[in-house]
């Protein structure tokens, strides 16, 4: 994956689209994916998994524009969901039914009524009361649901508390103990067909012993399962492969390690592993384009101003998450350090701190690295600015894949308060 396409200082094209060109047609600030760095990762994870019945479900929630979840259709892969809005998403893009797995601690009647309409493979179910829901919708459908359980292995996956998730003071999954009783009374349920395990312990993982440690506590419980005469159609090893977002500190996780982690661990199972990667596949592949409004030199800080702010991406401001920052300009200049802020009236709208630049003007073009995921989908309209375009790139040539939102487009379904009525 070294050399897929990448932003450098030295080189103003991304996937070989000039960048100041498309900025300057498009404006700023800009969503910016590699189509051929993102087929790039789903090969290389293909190749990591040659051989095993693996079927990788890409968590829509990284990055859910239709035309990424194009691109995942295009090379087959199936999606991860957790909501309504991501199974609609999935299945526009042409991702089959069968091919989509459904995670959550909070999936509706609704929703879980919308998935078995559309035939998904299988829910992830967290609680014993989500078990009795699904069982109970697909009842009234007279419909029989695939379902894993989530286990929640209670295993540190060494990454920012916000994300993530295989604590037992989490609360996502259940405990071993409190699957290992699903199971035993499995034979009530008439309508939920309980034969897969699941297991995501987090997201941002740089460290494969967290995996190796989750995998081996449900390799464990898969093993006692099959003695006690339930053997499993599937086990989900979830998501949270790390990337890289700083060079040369960062150490990404490398996809035929992680595979080896896998086979080593789920070495004799013989039903269908299902993986979950979101940010591996599209992280890397992604900038935020942005130019600098203006230089302020503030009586502690000096602070360079972006037309990017937090509503567009968050990570910084709510992970402390460190982004790349790369001047979109070739000319080697002297070395400054910036705090670099957002327009939004907060102080937590910050990109970084004290981070050594080359020195900008205003009007300059920056890359934002590492933006492919939860970026444009964990944006907001906060401070009413309009949610940004994204762009994708493949080979010399863009399609834009979200325009820029209009100010109409914003406030659409906003109304003044006039037709009063009792509920
Ligand atoms: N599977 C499940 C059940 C998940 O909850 C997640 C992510 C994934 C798969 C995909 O994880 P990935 O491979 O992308 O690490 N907004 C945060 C990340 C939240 C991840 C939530 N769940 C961030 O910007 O770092």
């Amino acid at each position: 994956a070294n050399d897929s396409p990448r932003v450098t200082a030295a080189q103003p094209a991304f996937d070989g689209v000039d960048l100041h060109a498309l900025a300057g047609r498009l404006g700023t600030p800009l969503y910016a994916y590699s189509a051929t760095a993102i087929r790039q990762r789903i090969a290389g994870l293909q190749t990591a998994l040659a051989g095993l019945d693996a079927t990788i479900c890409y968590a829509v929630k990284a990055n859910s524009n239709l035309a990424i979840l194009g691109l995942m259709a295009d090379a087959g892969l199936g999606a991860d969901i957790v909501s309504a809005g991501e199974l609609k998403r999935a299945l526009a893009a042409g991702i089959p039914a069968a091919r989509i797995v459904f995670s959550g601690v909070g999936k509706t009647d609704d929703e879980i009524d919308a998935a078995l309409e559309a035939g998904i493979a299988r829910f992830n179910v967290e609680s014993l009361d989500e078990l009795h829901a699904i069982e109970r919708v697909a009842g009234t459908r007279s419909a029989t649901a695939n379902a894993a359980v989530r286990i929640n292995p209670d295993v540190d996956a060494l990454t920012h508390a916000k994300i993530s998730t295989g604590r037992a003071e989490n609360k996502f999954g259940v405990s071993i103990a409190e699957a290992r009783r699903w199971f035993a009374e499995r034979a009530q349920l008439r309508h939920v067909r309980l034969d897969g395990l699941h297991v995501h312990i987090g997201s941002q993982i740089l460290d494969l012993d967290p995996f190796r440690l989750a995998l081996h506590r449900v390799a464990a419980f898969w093993r006692e399962l099959v003695q006690a005469g339930h053997p499993l159609a599937s086990i989900d090893v979830g998501g949270g492969l790390g990337v890289r977002y700083r060079a040369g500190q960062d150490q990404p996780i490398d996809a035929g390690d992680y595979a080896a982690v896998v086979r080593e661990a789920l070495a004799g199972f013989d039903g269908r592993l299902l993986l979950e990667p979101g940010r591996y596949l599209v992280a890397e592949a992604g900038v935020l384009l942005t130019r600098v409004l203006r230089i302020k030199e503030g009586t502690e800080r000096r602070f360079l101003v972006l037309d990017a702010a937090m509503n567009d991406l968050l990570r910084p401001s709510l992970y402390d998450a460190w982004h790349d920052i790369v001047p979109v300009s070739p000319e080697p200049r002297p070395p400054a350090t910036y705090d670099v802020v957002g327009p939004v009236c907060e102080t937590g709208d910050t990109f970084a701190r004290g981070r050594e630049l080359p020195e900008c003007a205003p009007g300059d073009l920056l890359a934002i690295q590492g933006a492919g995921a939860y970026g444009a989908s964990m944006a907001s309209t906060y401070n009413s600015r309009p949610l940004v375009a994204e762009v994708l790139l493949d080979e010399g040539r863009y399609a834009v894949i979200r325009r820029r939102q209009t100010y109409e487009e914003m406030v659409a379904g906003e109304q003044p308060a006039q037709d009063w009525q009792a509920p």
